[in-house]
């Protein structure tokens, strides 16, 4: 049986190598002190009854070694930890996005090509991959073992995570937040294929409508085109060439249009204010499910150019915005 996991992601490297550190520091902390209390128990004993203990006093060598190396131990487990943490935490520009709902019990995961799948899900390696993960009821949770990565996914909210696989294989998917009867059932499986592989499952599966035109109906069908047309004069402002520029609020503040703002506006278009714009939109929440959402979402950064920084050979940034208008 093995110990740990496979290591199949770009940073399971570095969380291993943090956590047999800790492993480490805490086996010899542990050692050492189990030993001691052994060692000075036999050694101090009390040999007779009339033994009476001596005052001993303090010793500042000794003082300040138990400060200051307990300090520097603790100093480098918080600093490799943070360059951990912010490893996994950004992900990189040139990211492959795939869009994840779950569900009471199940994970749904779209391609923005138009491939759906269940409780699977196809990548390719040495390519970033960017999860948008949305929940239709409950808290679950995404874990990869292999991978060395988990991320809650909320309800009411989006939730993203970022990997890249180095090694072709099937890794465990399982979702790591008890949610209901049938929690221990949300599980599935990574598929992790060289690029040319990955191209021909892409080929090989029928791929649905893309995520996008999916959106572009819905924005029609709940009529945002309405307001959000591109005619000057509309009343809503135009969502051409939104995705990822400055937005300027009615609160003066400077946000960056991202996936979460978009959909924050949807479901609670109060809440951050385009400037020059009067409060006049209704809320959809409840009116669209999160995978009509997500295809909302797709829409919208469609109506975008892609970022031309960071594009990536093998497909991806055809990945990334796939609408043909
Ligand atoms: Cu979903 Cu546990």
């Amino acid at each position: 049986m093995e110990l740990f996991p496979q290591e199949a992601s770009s940073f399971a490297g570095h969380v291993d190598a943090l956590y047999g550190f800790l492993i480490a520091i805490t086996a010899f902390f542990s050692i050492l002190i189990g030993t001691l209390v052994v060692v000075f128990a036999i050694r101090y004993r009390r040999r007779s009854p009339e033994q009476v203990a001596v005052d001993v006093h303090e010793s500042m060598p000794l003082e300040i070694a138990w400060t200051v190396i307990p300090i520097g131990l603790t100093l480098v487990m918080f600093f490799w930890g943070a360059s951990v943490y912010f490893r996994i935490a950004r992900p990189p520009a040139n990211t492959m996005d795939i869009y994840v709902t779950g569900k009471q019990w199940m994970w749904k995961l779209q391609h923005t090509d138009g491939h759906r799948e269940m409780n699977e899900l196809h990548v390719p390696i040495g390519q970033p991959v960017r999860l948008l993960m949305a929940s239709e009821d409950v808290i679950h949770s995404f874990y990869v073992p292999a991978f060395r990565f988990k991320r809650d996914v909320v309800p009411g909210r989006l939730s993203m995570a970022w990997f890249e696989a180095t090694k072709p294989g099937k890794y465990h998917l399982f979702c790591a937040e008890y949610c209901g009867t049938r929690h221990s059932g949300m599980i599935g499986w990574i598929y992790a294929m060289p690029p040319a592989d990955y191209q021909a499952w892409l080929s090989g599966g029928v791929a649905g409508e893309t995520l996008a035109a999916a959106g572009a109906k819905r924005f029609q069908e709940q009529a945002c085109n309405t307001c959000h047309g591109d005619q000057p004069g509309a009343r809503g402002p135009s969502l051409v060439g939104l995705f990822g520029k400055k937005v300027h609020l009615q609160t003066g503040q400077e946000i960056t249009a991202d996936e979460s703002y978009i959909r924050e506006s949807i479901v609670n278009p109060q809440a951050r204010l385009v400037a020059g714009y009067p409060p006049i939109m209704p809320t959809f929440q409840g009116l669209i499910s999160e995978d009509g959402l997500l295809q909302l979402i797709a829409y919208i950064k469609s109506l975008s150019p892609p970022p031309s920084s960071g594009a990536t050979a093998g497909g991806a940034s055809t990945e990334r915005n796939p609408a043909k208008p």
